[in-house]
């Protein structure tokens, strides 16, 4: 297989840059290409004199969390101009859904199912961040996350590979642009490398123990894709990777990435990773951690400074080689060339767009209303007509806070600028519609409920209640990890006082996971999840709520009835015991002494069905849709055909929407167990009111190989069923054949 080049660059580009890499790789001292290799925290601002000497010595590479463009500016001019090789700096910064236009956090956006979206906000919030002078921003995080009760599901781009694969191309491509040396390009990371979804218990930082076959076949694939991609680096994960942290990971670093995948680019640490390497138990000391690092291949530290301190006595100790660091700079440097830093090292914010301009707004208000996920509707609550209501209750602690709405991982966004759900109610209904606002919980961890009254007084006199509830954005993200994810606090309790009044509740839940649900769906008619919506998260919704934007979104992540089915997600083994109908038995429906052996035999709990609340795809539209006559191209194909699925799809309802069709497959027998389903395709498809289409997908014998027994990826001949609908439980079907030599893709 050929090296993954950039996708960016002719070979030319690739070959200069690598080549002004080497010749200034030749003059650097080991301290020099040592320095090139650590990066060190910024201060807001400021630049403190060890900060200003490192760099003059020349032993800062990078710098991250700096975002003052004079104080950057500064950076780089020191780095210009008073030290030896006159090497410009990398600055660094989590970009992860926005700079100060905040989208959708990456969980929504996912469920927008769309690659222009998630394009055009990466490239938003690039240039936004160049602006600043950042050049390098640490996203997308593509890590598979099957357990919602992880906080960093909220920054993934959900369950499935080819979902996640998809869409962390699209945001690499939005941060890079079509060359990194273009004005408002930045660098982008692929992290965190690699498996960190799979944290025992949902608790963030904890041990993944995965084995390789299930790691190149579901954790694997969106790293791989980036890097064809050409993102221009990749972060190592924090975790224990089947008992090797991923930052002293040789097999992963080095027999994958670089033996496997021939990815150019370089690798940096997470946050002080390396030396937590000695934590784990993997090394005594942080000399040892510097030189597991190193030997794994991990090109530049994040703020750790193991390397800044030992790596140099290890050289001297031969423990490790000159000619192994040369490789380590030399793709540090080829990248500070790629970014035209050497030619353009500073940053004029005037000549760039400003901040929050109404194009980037109406993006990330497009964006938010492309994500918001429709979950129930009944008897048509939404959208709610402004004709025929006199008063609307609004109620709940995240009705009307611009701060919670932004999400989690955002650092340079401010709610000053959020646009909120009561506002943009308010805005949507104009004079003649009374607006009755409580905000009834403090916070949504509340548990006082002493303005429950006044809330139920409001929900009485108005003909429909719209709560507002859900997680506020300290609850997920980044080491905010919850054992239960119902609504937190007395927002249960809520909703029960106000289904007492009678009055039709609209439920808007604002979120950084799944949350379990189940006991709430009864008690309310509609439910919006609109996740953390970002900086126009109101507008978005109200135009949803009042008809403006008919909902498209499709859930990228499984929501589990309760926590104990966890982890639950579509792409399930069959089992030999699969959970069906038949063989569920609820726990309050077994009779007294029931024998041993009476009760279904299956992969069931007693207690809850197998099923998931709402599955992976799910998502309602004002319109409804239907799908018939499947057909394929053949019923048969070899290993170097491909194969034509349609499907007639048809709006059967009298409003104009938007469907994301989905298209999987399943792999009856194979040498390895394969999934019940496996998502292989997606389109939106636009149709007016009773419109019909023929849609129609192509599969490649590429989509249907996998990881064998012996990790070889490559397809199996035999029997697949294809589907296509509306979500994971799609039920049209037909079968084909795969025919020929198992070829060695
Ligand atoms: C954090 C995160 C990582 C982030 C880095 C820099 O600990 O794990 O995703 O990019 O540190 O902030």
């Amino acid at each position: 297989m050929s090296a993954i080049k950039p996708a960016l660059m002719s070979d030319e580009a690739i070959n200069s840059h690598a080549e002004l890499a080497k010749s200034l790789l030749k003059q650097m001292t080991i301290a020099e290409k040592i320095g090139q290799m650590s990066q060190f925290m910024g201060h807001e601002g400021v630049i403190p004199e060890y900060l200003s000497l490192a760099i003059k010595q020349g032993k800062v590479g990078s710098v991250l969390n700096e975002v003052d463009v004079d104080t950057v500016n500064e950076l780089q001019r020191i780095a210009i101009e008073e030290s030896r090789l006159r090497i410009p700096l990398l600055i660094g910064r989590d970009v992860i859904h926005g700079f100060k236009t905040i989208f959708p956090i990456p969980l929504a956006q996912a469920s927008s199912w769309s690659t222009e979206i998630i394009e055009q906000g990466a490239k938003i919030s690039a240039l936004e961040a160049a602006s600043s002078g950042i050049n390098w921003t640490f996203a997308p995080m593509i890590d598979i996350s099957r357990d919602p009760r992880w906080g960093r599901i909220a920054e993934s781009l959900g369950e499935d590979p080819f979902l996640c694969s998809t869409l962390g191309v699209a945001m690499v491509n939005g941060f890079q642009g079509d060359s990194l040396a273009n004005k408002g390009s930045i660098a982008a990371c692929a992290k965190h490398f690699a498996g960190y979804g799979a944290s025992e218990s949902g608790r963030d930082y904890n041990t993944t123990n995965i084995p390789e076959n299930e790691l190149r076949n579901v954790y694997l694939p969106p790293f791989k894709a980036a890097a064809e991609a050409g993102v221009a680096t990749f972060m190592s994960s924090f975790s224990d990777l089947n008992g090797v942290p991923a930052s002293g990971n040789e097999w992963l670093m080095q027999d994958i990435l670089r033996g496997e995948w021939h990815y150019p680019g370089f690798v940096v640490s997470d946050w002080d990773s390396i030396r937590q390497l000695s934590i784990h138990g993997l090394t005594a000391n942080d000399k040892d951690s510097a030189c597991a690092a190193v030997t794994a291949g991990i090109d530049m530290e994040m703020v750790s400074t193991t390397y800044h301190d030992y790596l140099e006595q290890l050289v001297n100790e031969d423990k490790v080689n000159v000619a192994q660091l040369d490789v380590m700079v030399s793709r540090i440097l080829t990248l500070k060339f790629e970014l035209g830093l050497f030619s353009n090292p500073y940053t004029e914010p005037a000549s760039y767009p400003q901040l929050l301009d109404d194009s980037s707004l109406k993006a990330a208000q497009n964006a938010a209303a492309k994500s918001c996920v429709l979950l129930k509707n009944d008897q048509q609550t939404l959208p709610l007509s402004t004709n025929g209501l006199n008063s609307i209750a609004v109620i709940g602690p995240l009705a009307d806070d611009g701060y919670e709405q932004l999400g989690t991982w955002v650092f340079d966004g401010e709610a000053k600028h959020s646009q909120t759900c009561l506002q943009a109610i308010k805005q949507s209904v104009g004079e003649n519609i009374e607006i009755h606002y409580c905000k009834a919980l403090e916070t949504t961890r509340s548990t006082n409920q002493q303005d429950f009254g006044e809330a139920v007084a409001k929900a009485k006199q108005a003909d429909v209640a719209i709560l507002v509830l859900g997680e506020e954005s300290i609850l997920s993200g980044e080491a905010h990890c919850r054992s239960n994810i119902d609504l937190p606090g007395s927002q249960e309790q809520l909703i029960a006082k106000i289904a007492q009044t009678g009055t039709p509740i609209v439920l808007v839940i604002m979120a950084g996971r799944p949350l379990t649900l189940e006991k709430i769906l009864p008690q309310v008619d509609a439910i919006l999840y609109a996740w953390h919506p970002g900086t126009m998260g109101g507008p978005a919704i109200a135009d949803i709520l009042f008809g403006k934007v008919n909902p498209s979104a499709k859930l990228p992540v499984t929501f589990p009835r309760n926590v104990g089915q966890i982890p639950l997600y579509y792409a399930q083994k069959h089992t030999g015991k699969p959970a069906t109908q038949t063989s569920f038995v609820h726990m309050n429906d077994i009779p007294n002494r029931a024998p041993q052996t009476s009760l279904g035999m299956a992969a069931t709990h007693l207690d809850t069905h197998f099923s998931p609340l709402f599955p992976f795809g799910f998502g309602l539209s004002y319109s409804t849709f239907e799908y018939a006559d499947i057909n394929l191209s053949s019923p048969a194909i070899t290993f170097e055909q491909t194969l034509q699925i349609s499907v007639t799809l048809t709006n059967t309802s009298d409003t104009a929407g938007d469907e994301i069709a989905q298209l999987y497959i399943r792999d009856l027998v194979a040498s390895v167990t394969r999934p019940i389903k496996e998502l292989k395709g997606f389109q939106t498809v636009q149709l007016s009111a009773g419109e019909s289409k023929i849609i129609t997908f192509t599969l490649t014998v590429q989509d249907l190989c996998f990881y064998d027994r012996k990790m070889q990826f490559r397809a199996e001949t035999g029997t697949f069923q294809v589907f296509v609908g509306s979500d994971c439980q799609a039920a049209l079907n037909c079968e084909f054949q795969l025919q020929g030599s198992t070829n060695e893709q």
